[in-house]
């Protein structure tokens, strides 16, 4: 091919505006494709790119016809079974071919050469793409026909590749760059939600443990007190009776059930952890654990994100809420399903227990102190409480809208949280 200087240069020139601005290496090639079609002609076009951090394999980028070298998975290729190994190894600094299929340099035992055949590749010029004389890649141009390059077309080819190679190092640089910002950054993220799920578990123990003291202190403390007064006074007494035997028993039990609550209480560090749907996720599994016939439970959640961005002690609160409605669903209602639902409109969140069991009964309803703690509770985090003792399903079901509005007032968080630490009241016996 014969072409003048000056056109060269202007070849050359559109080949560097056509690069301009361009950010990965297909748009790259897309671009120079029809200028490099300008200065010799060509059926098959790819650059090949070692991977910076991977120096033994390549991927390959192609424009127009595509084969299985640019696969779309971006599989890396080993450099030892490319076709152009040798120049890609530096073992050569150009490959030129009048028939890559009968050259013997592109085929060897576990060669990638097939595309060579099924792309029907048969003239071919092989460049290096460097940079401070390291080997970035390859520039490779392919013709259909038989011995249809010569030197001169290899002498602009790499010049081409000469031209290009800045470039394409920059891009390489830069992914590089990316990937191992992304990379930094994911371990960063990790490192950083580790910390603060350490720090949160930290701070929840804390709490727990002062809350633990608390009520030890009020209950168990109290309970022991008075259970060691009986004894001492049984102790005075000549004989003692069965009823001061029954009233010992009564009070020491009541002193374990209280003990057990403390103990179940200073669990739902789950939802400081991982928030109320978790937390109710794990009551459900709690309550219904070895309950025959089983109850299937279910929460359905589309807004629980809400309720982890109010105060803590409105998410306690609601939660001791469905605590109880959930419990009195598996004592009383015999279910086969039990569902919480959480969901929101413009004006409230909606949290819903349902179950298919019994119904609720009307005249148990109104002696109740669970029902009538809910009642309490619902009022002191404005939140509006209806109990459904026939809901279609058969079952009951107790709905808790809590206006989106709402932020309980700062004095009154310590009322609630007194009364959210306290889902029943001492017994008296
Ligand atoms: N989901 C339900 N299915 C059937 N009956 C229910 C349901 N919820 C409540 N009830 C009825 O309402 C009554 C009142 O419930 P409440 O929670 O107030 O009391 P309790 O569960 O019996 O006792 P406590 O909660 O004080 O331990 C229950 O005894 C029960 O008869
Ligand atoms: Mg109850």
């Amino acid at each position: 091919m014969s072409i003048d200087h000056e056109e060269l240069l202007e070849r050359y020139l559109a080949i560097s505006r056509a690069i301009a601005g361009q950010l990965d290496f297909q748009s790259v090639l897309r671009q120079i494709g029809g200028e490099i079609h300008a200065l010799f002609q060509h059926d098959h076009l790819d650059i090949s790119i070692i991977l910076p951090d991977q120096p033994e394999c390549c991927v390959s980028f192609e424009v127009g016809m595509k084969t299985e070298w640019s696969n779309k998975t971006r599989e890396p290729c080993r450099i030892d079974l490319s076709p152009i190994r040798d120049l890609l190894s530096g073992r050569t600094d150009h490959i030129i071919t009048g028939d890559a299929w009968t050259d013997g340099r592109f085929h060897f035992e576990s060669a990638f050469d097939a595309p060579i055949y099924g792309a029907n590749l048969r003239s071919r010029i092989h460049v290096p793409l460097h940079i401070h004389g390291d080997i970035l890649g390859s520039l490779n141009i392919s013709r259909h026909e038989l011995h249809k390059y010569d030197d001169g077309d290899l002498k602009i080819a790499q010049q081409i590749a000469d031209l290009v190679s800045p470039y394409f190092y920059a891009l390489n640089q830069s992914e590089e760059a990316q990937r191992m910002a992304r990379a930094e950054g994911g371990a960063r993220g990790r490192a950083e939600a580790l910390r603060l799920g350490t720090l949160r578990l930290t701070e929840g123990m804390e709490n727990e443990r002062k809350n633990i003291g608390m009520d030890l202190h009020d209950q168990t403390l109290a309970d022991l007190t008075r259970i060691s007064h009986q004894v001492s006074q049984m102790g005075r007494k000549k004989k003692t009776t069965t009823a001061d035997i029954a009233k010992l028993e009564a009070g020491i039990s009541t002193c374990i059930s209280e003990l057990r609550r403390i103990i179940e209480d200073a669990k739902p560090g789950v939802m400081e952890l991982f928030g109320f749907a978790q937390a109710v996720e794990a009551q459900l599994e709690r309550s219904v654990d070895g309950i025959v016939p089983k109850i299937a439970t279910r929460v359905i959640d589309g807004a629980s994100p809400l309720l982890d961005d109010c105060p803590d002690s409105l998410r306690t609160t609601l939660f001791r809420i469905v605590q109880e409605a959930i419990n009195n669903a598996v004592k009383h209602g015999r279910p086969g399903n039990l569902a919480v639902t959480i969901q929101s409109d413009e004006k409230c969140i909606h949290v819903t227990v349902v179950d298919d069991g019994t119904g609720t009964n009307k005249e148990h309803e109104r002696s109740a102190r669970g029902l009538d703690n809910m009642r309490v509770r619902a009022a002191l985090i404005s939140a509006n409480l209806s109990i459904c003792g026939n809901d279609p399903l058969g079952g009951t079901r107790v709905s808790i809208a809590i206006p989106r509005s709402t932020t309980p007032h700062d004095t009154h968080h310590h009322h609630i949280e007194a009364i959210s630490r306290r889902p029943h009241e001492p017994v008296d016996h």
